[in-house]
């Protein structure tokens, strides 16, 4: 049985434990700061294993050693932004914790595939590669889930204004987890066929728009806290297609190495997803629209990393 370990054990983290376990996939481990609150959860959900005499493990932990030998390691560790609180203030708090984190994970989790759920998404990414690359992973085994979760909005969007089945749509959605993401319109179709033959322009960008504040339109009903169904959910997807060797192809932020002419610079694109982690990068044609949109989002994430060699992170 494999292992699945998950820092973090808040609402994206205990989520995704539950679903790992009632699917079956992995022992799962979740560590937290927060004293006895994860033994808490894993102990909750030992009993939900319980009612279905499922014999998945899951541990509550705040001692890093229950991590070791994890296959998979997921880190949504961090804090949200709090009223006054600039973004240089969360990026600071953030990547001191994922620093704290990934010391831990490389301490011991030597042999893991990293996925990185903290926001924000593609500058946590970037810092935890840079970080662990100097411990024996190569940027195809420290990734960053947005694209799947931004792609199965986008998909619902769709499905929600024709009326169709989500089986039927292929959506894709590229770039950074942000304002900037790229909803690929040429590469987004309905049973094959090109969804800019079925909907009008109009219709198109309100889509790609509600795409885009998925995430802001759930913090505003929630009022505290942000999305974690389908945050946890896209997750699963992509520890599934590495478990079982899928290799699906799935949108996620990974560390470039001049694929679509980007270099030193996290960036979430289409990728053969398998047992070893990315196995490839793959290049798709975009349209020249859709080219200048990704080299916006790429502008945009390439100045907040420069964020932390400003404030001395990396
Ligand atoms: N080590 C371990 N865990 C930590 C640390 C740390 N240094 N600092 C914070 N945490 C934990 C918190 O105690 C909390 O339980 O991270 C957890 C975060 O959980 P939530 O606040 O519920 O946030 P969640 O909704 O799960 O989102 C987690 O994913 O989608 C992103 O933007 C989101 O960055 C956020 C992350």
């Amino acid at each position: 049985m494999r292992k699945v370990s998950i820092i973090g054990a808040g609402n994206v983290g205990s989520t995704l434990a539950s679903l790992i376990a009632l699917n079956e996939l992995a022992h799962v481990v979740m560590v937290d700061v927060v004293q006895d609150m994860p033994k808490g959860k894993a102990l909750d959900m030992m009993q939900m294993m319980a009612v279905f005499n499922n014999s998945i493990k899951i541990v509550g932990s705040n001692d890093y050693q229950d991590i070791k030998g994890s296959d998979i390691v997921v880190i949504t560790a961090g804090i949200a932004r709090k009223p006054g609180m600039s973004r240089e203030d969360l990026l600071n708090t953030n990547s001191n914790i994922m620093k704290e984190v990934v010391e831990n994970v490389r301490k011991y989790a030597s042999n893991s595939i990293v996925i990185v759920v903290s926001n924000p998404l593609d500058v946590m990414t970037y810092l935890a590669y840079k970080i662990l690359k100097n411990y024996g992973w190569n940027r195809f085994n420290v990734m960053g889930m947005a694209g799947v979760l931004d792609s199965a909005r986008f998909k619902y969007f769709i499905s929600e204004k024709l009326g169709v089945s989500l089986d039927n749509i292929n959506a894709l959605v590229l770039g950074s987890h942000g304002d900037t993401m790229v909803p690929v319109l040429t590469h987004t179709t309905i049973s094959g066929i090109p969804i800019e033959k079925m909907l009008k322009k109009e219709e198109l960008k309100e889509l790609v728009e509600r795409t885009r504040n998925g995430g802001a339109e759930i913090v505003s009903l929630l009022k505290t806290g942000s999305a974690y169904y389908a945050p946890a959910a896209s997750t699963l997807e992509m520890i599934k297609s590495i478990i079982f060797d899928k290799k699906q192809i799935l949108p996620v932020s990974v560390y470039c190495e001049g694929e679509y002419g980007y270099d030193d610079l996290v960036i979430g694109l289409p990728v053969v997803l398998g047992s070893k982690g990315i196995e490839k990068v793959v290049e798709i044609d975009l349209s020249d629209f859709e080219k200048e949109e990704l080299n916006k989002s790429a502008q945009k994430i390439k100045q907040l990393c420069q964020e932390l060699y400003t404030l001395n992170i990396v």
